[in-house]
């Protein structure tokens, strides 16, 4: 279906990037219509393994269509991977991918909320059997609220105005429907261009808002490092990321997992020899590769991706190693 088309970015450059062996087993943790699982199941042999995630009903509804021995889908949030795991037999894997964001079809279906282009439900859940929508946080949230997110997650200099106008719009009407929300924005906002390339107005709040709504920062912070313990030694993890947000997560978790001392910063206070400590679960393969210009050109959606990719170490993971990351300043 037309409708449904997702175009995989950075396709190449992520399935080399997994190094995959044929007899190994792999999680494809953002399945989405399946574009880079199709990928990988293509190059795995009759004894590979492909478990892929998605925690949209909609995706699951494509994984059905497979129909591959190697593969097994569950609908999940992809910080339950080692529950998931847990529960086919599975205790660690060759590789993880994780391709980040929405996919094509979830924008581009009015119906689920998340497009200031085309009228519907302000929802915005990539999982619609869970969890708060946009307009129920928008009908719930004090100022300094919706002030901060659309602050935080949209990078946007106008949230105090556009928290304001919802204050005051929602005293007139609910604002239940995306339509409404990108006029209220359009005029708090006013018009611009203001150094922001003729961007939409509405495209930051609602950015912030599709973070806020599926906690997309504090998933992928969380689950990092629940991806590294149950990784196998010279597995490999990739993530491709579509804002600074998240990538600055990626980034700094791949350089800390790979001190020598597990990226611990409470070890690094004290005058600990390096040798003692314990070596460095991951290791950063390569630099952050972005999609080239004919990709750019066929997919304008792949503009803003960055693949980074790191291996698993033989190093043991030290004790208390997820909760070094909660700790980090
Ligand atoms: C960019 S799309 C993936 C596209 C996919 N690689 C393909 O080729 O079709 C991202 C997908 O990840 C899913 N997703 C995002 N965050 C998730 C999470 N925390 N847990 C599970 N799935 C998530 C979204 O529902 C969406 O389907």
């Amino acid at each position: 279906m037309a409708d449904e088309a997702h175009v995989p970015v950075l396709l190449q450059e992520a399935i080399a990037a997994l190094a995959l062996r044929p007899e190994g087993t792999y999680v494809d943790a953002t399945f989405g219509r399946g574009g880079h699982s199709a990928a990988i199941l293509a190059h795995l042999g009759p004894s590979g393994r492909l478990v892929a995630l998605d925690r949209d009903p909609a995706a699951a509804a494509a994984a059905a269509r497979i129909g591959d021995p190697r593969f097994v889908f569950r609908h999940a949030w992809f910080s339950e991977l080692r529950d998931v795991l847990a529960a086919l037999g599975i205790d660690a894997v060759d590789g993880v991918l994780l391709d980040l964001g929405i996919s094509s079809p979830q924008i581009d279906d009015p119906q689920r909320g998340f497009s200031f282009r085309a009228d519907g439900p302000l929802d915005m859940r990539m999982d619609p059997t869970r969890g708060e929508s946009a307009a129920a946080f928008l009908a719930r949230a004090d100022a300094r609220e919706l002030m901060e997110v659309i602050r935080d997650y949209g990078e946007e200099r106008s949230a105090q105005s556009i928290a304001r106008a919802i204050v005051a719009g929602r005293a007139h009407a609910p604002i239940l429907r995306t339509g409404q929300l990108a006029a209220l924005v359009a005029q708090a906002v006013g018009t611009r261009p203001r150094g922001d390339w003729g961007q939409d107005p509405a495209t930051r709040t609602f950015q912030a808002l599709r973070i806020h709504v599926n906690r997309e920062l504090a998933e992928l912070a969380l689950t990092l490092p629940a991806i590294v313990a149950v990784m196998n030694a010279g597995a490999r993890l990739a993530v491709i990321s579509f804002h600074s947000l998240e990538d600055r997560i990626v980034k700094r978790f791949m350089a800390q997992a790979s001190l020598p001392f597990g990226g611990d910063p409470r070890l690094a206070r004290f005058a600990i020899r390096a040798d003692d400590l314990p070596a460095a679960p991951l290791e950063r393969v390569g630099r952050a590769i972005r999609p080239g210009p004919a990709e750019t050109a066929a997919n304008p959606r792949s503009r803003s991706a960055t693949l980074r990719v790191a291996e698993r170490t033989t190093a043991p993971l030290p004790a208390g190693f997820a909760a070094s990351f909660a700790a980090t300043p």
